[in-house]
């Protein structure tokens, strides 16, 4: 058994997130959770809200709220919506958190200590029109990299970069659109990256198992010249974590906070403590995970993410905790999303384009969007959700392949022989060849969720409920029936047995149906198929169980077309 963590990217407060970035992150880490859970291991799995920065204050000024109300509201807002799509964080916590704000400013004290933060006078961008600076989202323009027009001062969504607010080429304030813009300086923290580029490098370079995706960017920006530049990790603004030296005031620093990328990443520890704190367990009960003086040596660490979030999570954050000095586990393997695009062009939060996650769930159950998010996960490139799409994978895969599977098995069974797993009879040939298929399968389909391969692991999945499919074909219990009912009875004994098999192994993926599957087989038993004659014969002869409600329903076309209709606009 081992010990595996798993963090998702924690997403920005402001506001429902969209089927984009779910997909980017939050659910291809809770299917690995289950996956993981499933055969054995312990897992602790966290998330949590990214209260800070420019994005939480943007938002809540347009709710017409106090950020601090704002974020509470929205953080229950997003508790429910991921409790709705069955993302089994062990703790959904908060980056505004006591945990955080102690931990951040530890941390900066420790970088200090170490003598890799710098005090540097800086020119930032000051907004006449709305009387203040304006730091990171505050300021839109052009992205100097790649002329994408609408990057922000902190990154360019486009190309990825991490930018300045005053790299921007024609730049305006997000608030009000001003450009009457003065360059005016003011005293900030810098964390003096470029003196840990040696060894960034030297971790980087020995991760040759990660993916494509994550390793390119991660090395395009630390060869890049300018990639890894000391950053400052302070801002002008009020809400935050305030900016001190560990548990000592920083003298000149009182009126500002970190820099939410700084303390945002920190969180992933922080959720840790909070979730300890929370449910009266002791420090080292999370230590034992972050720690490698305390037991998180022998831990694996999992981080998932969109693509734009690798540099902070392969740069950034690892210089923080690398800089510390003190022995805290740095990520083993980090899987990242290329993005999910919507019926010919971007899911967009702040134009309200797309599906959002509670709009999803009026219109159909969790999982239905789980089985085509994570079967069309944008992993080698980017993917786009249609409905044309969704409605046929719905159609084909789930009430095709494996409702119709379980409602042609339990059906017939309950019409012949009632509604117990019938006894007579013996497996034959056609048995025989089913089971290795089977073994096959089950070994395919663990080695692309072991790999985190996520369409992959979908297709294998998709391809054992074909198995059970064509055997039932060619089998065909209904015929054999009038000639040879104990033959019949023993094809039977097995389809009932393979449904709890594909409850069990599809769970990671559709957690509610698989539990509609397994309580409608009566059985609690939810053990790995590791020997899968062994667990061909789970339910015995005699086993009670109940026809179930039909686990998916086809979207007709009228709906199809009535939710592409209703989803064209903009979100109000
Ligand atoms: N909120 C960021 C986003 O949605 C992700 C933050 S991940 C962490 O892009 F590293 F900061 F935690
Ligand atoms: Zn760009």
């Amino acid at each position: 058994m081992a010990r595996i963590l798993i963090t998702s990217a924690i997403p920005y407060i402001n506001g429902v997130k969209h089927l984009g970035n779910l997909v980017g992150s939050q659910l291809p880490a809770d299917l690995y959770a289950r996956y993981m859970r499933a055969r054995g291991n312990e897992v602790l799995f966290l998330c949590a809200t990214d209260e800070h920065g420019t994005p939480a204050e943007l938002a809540a000024a347009k709710a017409g709220k106090p950020v601090d109300e704002y974020c509470a509201e929205m953080w229950a807002v997003q508790k429910e919506l991921s409790d709705g799509f069955g993302l089994s964080f062990d703790k959904f916590g908060r980056s505004s958190s006591e945990q955080n704000r102690a931990l951040t400013q530890h941390f900066a004290g420790k970088l200090a200590d170490a003598g890799l933060i710098e005090e540097v006078v800086e020119s930032q961008v000051y907004s006449h029109a709305d009387g203040r600076f304006l730091p990171d989202r505050y300021i839109e323009g052009t992205c100097p990299n790649c002329s994408y027009d609408k990057a922000r001062g902190d990154q360019c969504e486009n190309c990825t970069k991490q930018l300045d607010p005053t790299d921007l080429i024609e730049p305006r304030s997000a608030i009000s659109g001003s450009t009457d813009l003065e360059v005016r300086e003011t005293k900030h923290l810098y964390l003096r990256q470029r003196s840990l580029r040696g060894d960034l490098q030297a971790w980087i370079d020995s991760k040759t198992d990660w993916p494509i995706l994550t390793t390119s960017i991660a090395k395009k920006w630390l060869n890049d010249g300018d990639g890894l530049q000391d950053r400052g990790i302070t801002r002008d603004l009020d809400w935050g974590v305030p900016v001190r030296r560990g548990a000592e005031p920083w003298p000149g620093m009182e009126d500002k906070v970190f820099y939410v990328w700084f303390d945002a990443p920190i969180e992933y520890i922080a959720c840790a403590k909070e979730w300890t704190d929370g449910s009266g367990r002791s420090d080292a009960d999370w230590e034992r995970w972050w720690r490698t003086d305390k037991g998180a040596d022998d831990v694996k660490y999992v981080q998932f993410m969109g693509k734009d979030n690798v540099p902070f999570h392969t740069l950034s954050f690892p210089a923080t905790i690398i800089g510390s000095g003190e022995p805290w586990k740095l990520v083993d393997y980090i899987k990242s999303f290329n993005y999910l695009n919507y019926d010919g062009g971007q899911f967009s939060t702040s134009q309200g384009r797309g599906v959002f996650m509670d709009q999803a769930l009026e219109i159909l159950p969790a999982d239905y969007w789980r089985w085509w998010l994570l079967s069309h996960a944008p992993e080698s490139s980017d993917s786009e959700f249609t409905w044309e799409n969704f409605q046929s994978s719905v159609n084909k895969d789930l009430a095709d392949v494996l409702g119709n599977f379980v409602s042609r098995i339990t059906k017939f069974c309950r019409a012949k022989f009632g509604e117990e797993v019938p006894s007579a009879g013996v497996w034959g040939p056609e048995e025989e060849t089913l089971i290795a298929r089977l073994e096959e399968g089950l070994a395919k389909y663990s080695a692309q969720m072991e790999s985190m391969e996520v369409r992959k692991s979908a297709a294998e999945l998709r391809a054992l409920w074909v198995l059970g499919n064509e055997y039932l074909q060619s089998a065909a219990p209904w015929v054999v029936f009038k000639e040879d009912p104990d033959r019949a009875a023993a094809i039977v004994r097995l389809a009932l047995n393979l449904v709890r098999v594909y409850a069990v192994i599809s769970a990671p993926f559709i957690p509610d149906a698989s539990a509609r599957m397994l309580s409608s087989m009566n059985t609690l038993d939810m053990s790995w198929p590791d020997d899968v004659r062994e667990a061909l014969n789970a339910l015995p002869a005699g086993h009670d169980f109940a026809v179930p409600d039909v686990l998916f329903r086809k979207i007709t076309d009228d709906e199809r077309e009535e939710w592409q209709q209703k989803f064209s606009g903009k979100r109000d």
